[in-house]
């Protein structure tokens, strides 16, 4: 279970991240923070591309970065946005996320403080995984 402190840390580094994001087409900034299972804390921004199809989400950018650093197993992920509403992270993200933590908690906050929980695997049901490669 992670604890208020440790939400709230997340929830920094996230807007901290966000600070940095590249999103000059959509101007829809995103910070995430990945926190995994040893206690580390990575981070990523979208990365948009006047090709927008090479356009990467937050959530896989902290995810790369983890994986990277040896981290395979995450506990929870803080999504920031300025949105008005929570979002919850896109379909591609869940599917990258999913592959390392089905129960992965996610909170996405909102500027003011106000944000929506949700568990990884309840985003994406009958979801394709590696069990079904064998
Ligand atoms: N985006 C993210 O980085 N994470 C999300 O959870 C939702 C969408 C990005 C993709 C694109 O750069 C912009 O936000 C608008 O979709």
């Amino acid at each position: 279970m992670t604890n208020a402190n440790t939400w709230e840390r997340l929830r920094q580094a996230a807007f901290d991240v966000r600070a940095e994001a590249y999103a000059p087409y959509s101007n829809f900034s995103v910070g995430a923070a990945l926190l995994s299972r040893d206690g580390r804390t990575f981070v990523g921004c979208n990365v948009e591309n006047a090709s927008y199809g090479a356009s990467i989400c937050a959530e896989r950018g902290a995810l790369t970065s983890a994986v990277a650093a040896g981290a395979r197993e995450f506990a929870a992920l803080v999504v920031a946005t300025g949105a008005r509403q929570a979002t919850p992270p896109c379909g591609i993200c869940r599917q990258a996320l999913l592959e390392f933590a089905p129960n992965l908690v996610i909170r996405s906050y909102v500027e003011d403080g106000g944000y929506e929980e949700y568990v990884l695997r309840d985003l994406l049901p009958h979801a394709f995984d590696r069990s079904q490669l064998e």
